[in-house]
């Protein structure tokens, strides 16, 4: 694991509200699908993002990207704050932030082979002269593990993996300073999961890039993750080194998902845990907690620091 201590991204209280489909009378017209949530992402890390379906994991991925515009809070990132920057403002950072989605047939044009695929950022970003693109591309190919001879083939004649390693590559071509990987390897087959794991950790290595890491599999996320960041209904409830939020989980949230676990901690909540709806003031997770006591019905509690780099939002939390 790589020590990172240096800042490369910094969210600060990101929120991005949609709106709301709730239609009573009376009822908020938007919501929060990301909900003031305050974060660094470090130089080299792989920090991991879990928490069950809906808890703004990716809404969270995307306007990191400025594919979402945020409704407010900070994403600092070199010289600027990329929240609040306008399209133009942005094209200077682009090629630094790149993305690798769920399904990667989806993400490529049917049409174009896996040359042409590689070389149109090449060619967006003017990042290298005509005549040497298609020596990228080669070399592209083999840094993710394939034959260069997979340059003319189109995306439907690939595996899911093989796929999968072009979309890699495809983010990689441009050198980015950081990969999002939004439940990237979760369409994949079990064997060839843990070579699109291990490839993301060579990746990170040879690049000198930080990856936020997407996922709904908390083996997969202890397997890969130097640091775990826990989502629950737009907040981040707990985040720390992975080792420790795996072996001693501090919000009872967390408690809860890794109750679903065959190692869980002998202090995991029950999975009815997961039965209630979020409470609407106060703590989200207070209708589901099994802790709850009357005053976490007050406020939602910040994200506070527990030493070590482990912080957890609950007003009960052991220290
Ligand atoms: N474009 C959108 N417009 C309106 N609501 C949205 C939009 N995208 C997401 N949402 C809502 O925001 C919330 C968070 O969704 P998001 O897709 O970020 O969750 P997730 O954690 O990625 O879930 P999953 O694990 O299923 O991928 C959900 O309630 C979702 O329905
Ligand atoms: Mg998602």
């Amino acid at each position: 694991m790589t020590v990172a201590s240096e800042s490369l991204v910094t969210l600060d209280a990101l929120s991005v509200a949609f709106p709301s489909r709730a239609r009573e009378a009376g009822a908020p017209r938007q919501f929060r699908a990301v909900d003031e949530v305050t974060l660094d992402i470090r130089a080299g890390e792989v920090l991991g993002i879990v928490g069950e379906s809906g808890s703004g994991k990716t809404t969270l991925a995307k306007a990191l990207l400025r594919l979402y515009r945020p409704s407010a809070g900070r994403i600092l990132y070199r010289d600027a704050d990329l929240a609040a920057l306008s399209d133009r403002g942005l094209q200077p950072y682009r090629r630094d932030l790149q993305m690798v989605f769920q399904d990667p047939l989806s993400s490529f044009n049917p049409r174009y082979t896996v040359a042409e695929a590689l070389a149109i950022p090449l060619r967006l970003h003017k990042l290298c002269a005509a005549s040497e693109i298609a020596g990228r591309v080669d070399d592209t190919l083999r840094s993710v593990g394939l034959n260069p001879s997979f340059r003319d083939r189109f995306p439907h004649e690939l595996s899911g993996g093989q796929l999968q390693r072009v979309a890699i590559g495809r983010a990689l071509i441009l050198s980015p300073r950081l990969l999002v990987a939004d439940e990237a390897v979760s369409k994949l087959d079990v064997s060839v999961r843990a070579q699109i794991l291990n490839l993301m950790k060579d990746v990170r290595a040879s690049h000198a890039l930080s990856i936020l890491f997407i996922t709904h599999d908390l083996h997969v996320a202890r397997y890969l993750c130097d640091r775990i960041g826990v989502m629950y209904f737009g907040k981040l409830v707990e985040l720390g080194p992975t080792e420790d939020v795996f072996t001693r989980p501090r919000h009872p949230y967390t408690k809860a998902l890794l109750g679903t676990l065959d190692d869980a901690p002998a202090d995991a909540a029950a999975p009815d845990a997961f039965a209630a709806p979020p409470s609407p003031t106060g703590c989200r997770y207070a209708s589901r907690c099994p802790q709850r006591i009357d005053r976490c019905g007050e406020a939602h509690p910040p994200l506070e620091d527990l030493g070590g780099g482990h912080h957890a939002a609950c007003i009960r939390v052991e220290r």
